[in-house]
């Protein structure tokens, strides 16, 4: 019988720099680590207005630099989604806030994770700073932010599945 997946929705506002962005570097290394058969993983946006669209061409050509190849097609997020995943990660206060208010049920609010919450190695953040304002430094710094976060995010989760079939 096939295992059920684990789906991993990472959300921003625009869904075209930090959430597909999350995506890559998380797909990358549940790759790397032999367990992308156990996953789903995808993003989406809170607004709606870059639909249909590529990643940001800052954000592809920064993301190109460490080996990822960003292909995720912009979307906005759903209440269909907030009960299809099980995990719905929000790259900073504003998103949670927006995911809150989609949410049907208090399971649904329970799935919402702060990718801040899995940040080690940057004292100064607790999120993911928007850089679509900013220059390149920003690409680079959402960039350190979300490798950091998804591998402590990426154990938190493999521990979890690894206790429930125990
Ligand atoms: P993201 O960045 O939320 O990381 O995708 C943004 C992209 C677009 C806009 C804002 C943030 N915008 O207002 O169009």
């Amino acid at each position: 019988m096939e295992e059920k997946k684990y789906k991993i929705l990472m959300v921003c506002l625009g869904n075209i720099c930090r959430s597909p962005a999350a995506e890559g570097v998380m797909q990358r290394l549940v790759d790397e680590r032999g367990v992308a058969h156990l996953f789903e993983i995808d993003s989406a946006g809170t607004y709606g207005g870059h639909s249909g669209q590529l990643p940001d061409q800052r954000m592809r050509v920064h993301a190109r630099r460490r080996g990822y190849e960003l292909t995720h097609r912009a979307r906005r997020i759903t209440g269909y989604d907030m009960g299809d995943f099980d995990m719905i990660v929000a790259m900073d206060d504003a998103n949670r806030a927006d995911l809150v208010r989609l949410a049907r049920t208090p399971e649904e609010v329970q799935k919402i994770v702060m990718i801040g919450d899995y940040i080690t190695q940057n004292p100064h953040y607790d999120y993911v700073p928007d850089p679509y304002y900013e220059g390149s430094e920003g690409f680079e710094l959402a960039l350190d932010l979300l490798e950091d976060a998804c591998v402590q995010l990426l154990n938190e989760i493999l521990a979890k599945l690894m206790e429930q079939n125990n």
